[in-house]
């Protein structure tokens, strides 16, 4: 039997096959129309999992789309179990035209794979199928008990997967969750992540007069939605970037001066990050830096804004509605539910005479920080200075995956988080892209993480 980094290291350009294969589905969990494709790859899933030998094997109902089960529980009985989780949904892809090759036609340029989902998630669950795939072929058995759920509703906020662990709660047991869903702190560096951000995400709609009037005729003694969203919007925050919804900031746990010393030591570059972006500043909560900003502050952003004219040309409309979408990234202790009774509260209070408003709660996931001298830890530390012959970062992220706090919560397992994406791979936005080296990097990792956890 060849050794198992061998084993990988021979099967590379086969899982860039299967790669392009589970990328060309397009499993866009918010939109209905996709709701055929987001079972289809669900399918793709679980055929996946029983070719690589997982076995009971299911595609699982829930309220909303499935999640897909398997596992291989032969490591004998003094061995732990590991939980891996990911996820199958990916984000829509408009907008469409910003895209060099076709979202859903995956496309290999140098290093990188092209594809809506490469990186977030659907590469980083390949790779670690394909670890256990390489244990499964170079070996009778894995070093350890697994068990593995591909989930399809994390972009949208994981709304049916709380009660689907309190629903399967023996069959998930596990002594550590294993997700691969983070990004490195750069190319050459790999990290361990031990927190993420919660969210809460709003929308607020505006209404004005009953129509849309001449702005000539009505303009003056009518209220309009537009000019009143924008006043509101504008006393979220105030010049210092602190965010002024009433009892905000009530619940935020600090950061640690420890912590604050540890973030201040990683090589994060102020101008590499600004050119990247093409920006000329980094603005935010005064008294933080941007690691701070970025990782364990809250923060308030509109993601979407519309009413009114907004075709080509001139219309003079003074118009009934509008609206936006706006979200919080939360750190522990806020809780979602908290924040949009807060964040309503204060659109109430603020909004002017001469509209109404509605204020609802589109979705939220809860902050989540996990330990960092856990056996699952020190296991995926090891890996990764095996394979990338580095320390690992100890880094915090800005992003959320709901899910995790349910697994201590609920499963009473701590997770590690074990990431192979990077900062520039444009997750969530046109020209998404996964590293193919890191890509094989993480396979091993995955690999290594199971033998160093015996
Ligand atoms: N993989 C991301 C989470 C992530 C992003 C972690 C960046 C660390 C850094 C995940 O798929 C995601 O996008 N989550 C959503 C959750 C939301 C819809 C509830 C997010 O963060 O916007
Ligand atoms: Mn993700
Ligand atoms: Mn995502």
């Amino acid at each position: 039997m060849p050794n198992i980094l061998e084993f990988i290291d021979a099967n590379k350009s086969r899982y860039e096959e299967e790669l392009k294969e589970f990328l060309r589905i397009p499993s866009i969990s918010t939109s209905p129309e996709h709701k055929g494709e987001m079972l289809r790859c669900a399918e793709w899933v679980s055929s996946e999992m029983k070719k690589i030998g997982l076995q009971n094997v299911k595609v699982m109902p829930t309220a909303g789309h499935p999640v897909v089960y398997g596992e291989r529980l032969d490591a004998g009985k003094s061995a732990p179990t590991v939980l891996f989780y990911g996820h199958y949904d990916v984000q829509p892809v408009d907008p469409l035209n910003l895209w060099t090759n076709p979202p859903f036609e995956p496309t290999i340029v140098g290093e990188n794979i092209y594809a809506r989902g490469s990186v977030d998630d659907k590469g980083q669950v390949l790779m670690q199928l394909k670890a256990i795939e390489a244990h499964l072929r170079t070996a009778s058995t894995m070093p350890v008990d697994v068990k593995v759920i591909i989930e399809g509703e994390e972009e949208i906020g994981s709304p049916n997967l709380d009660k689907f662990l309190e629903e399967h709660k023996d069959l998930l047991s596990c002594d550590t969750v294993l997700i691969s869903d983070t990004p490195m702190f750069g190319y050459d560096q790999p990290s361990l992540c031990y927190g993420l951000r919660g969210l809460c995400y709003m929308q607020v709609d505006v209404t004005g007069p009953n129509r849309d009037l001449h702005s000539g005729f009505f303009g003056g003694a009518v209220e309009n939605p537009i000019n009143a969203l924008a006043v509101m919007i504008s006393k979220l925050k105030d010049e210092k970037g602190r965010i002024l919804i009433d009892g905000f900031y009530d619940n935020v746990q600090p950061i640690s001066e420890l912590e604050k010393k540890e973030f201040a030591r990683l090589p994060f570059n102020r101008t590499d990050f600004m050119k990247d972006l093409q920006t000329d500043a980094t603005p935010g909560e005064a008294g933080y830096s941007e690691l701070e900003r970025m990782w364990a502050r809250p923060t308030l952003d509109c993601n979407g804004i519309w009413g009114g004219f907004t075709g080509e040309g001139a219309k003079t409309v003074l118009p009934s509605k509008a609206s936006a979408k706006i979200s919080m990234r939360l750190v522990p202790n806020q809780t979602p539910d908290e924040i949009a009774q807060k964040f309503e509260a204060f659109f109430n209070k603020i909004k002017p005479a001469g509209v109404t408003i509605t204020v609802t709660d589109l979705h939220g996931g809860m902050p989540a920080m996990t330990p960092i001298d856990s056996a699952g830890m020190n296991a995926a530390r090891k890996a990764l200075k095996e394979v990338f012959g580095k320390e690992p970062f100890l880094t915090r992220e800005g992003g959320s995956i709901p899910i995790v706090n349910s697994f201590s919560k609920i499963l009473g397992a701590p997770t590690v988080l074990m990431g192979f994406g990077l900062p520039d791979q444009n997750a969530h936005s046109p020209n998404e892209k996964m590293n193919l080296k890191n890509f094989h990097r993480g396979v091993k990792c995955g690999a290594l993480f199971y033998s160093n956890l015996v």
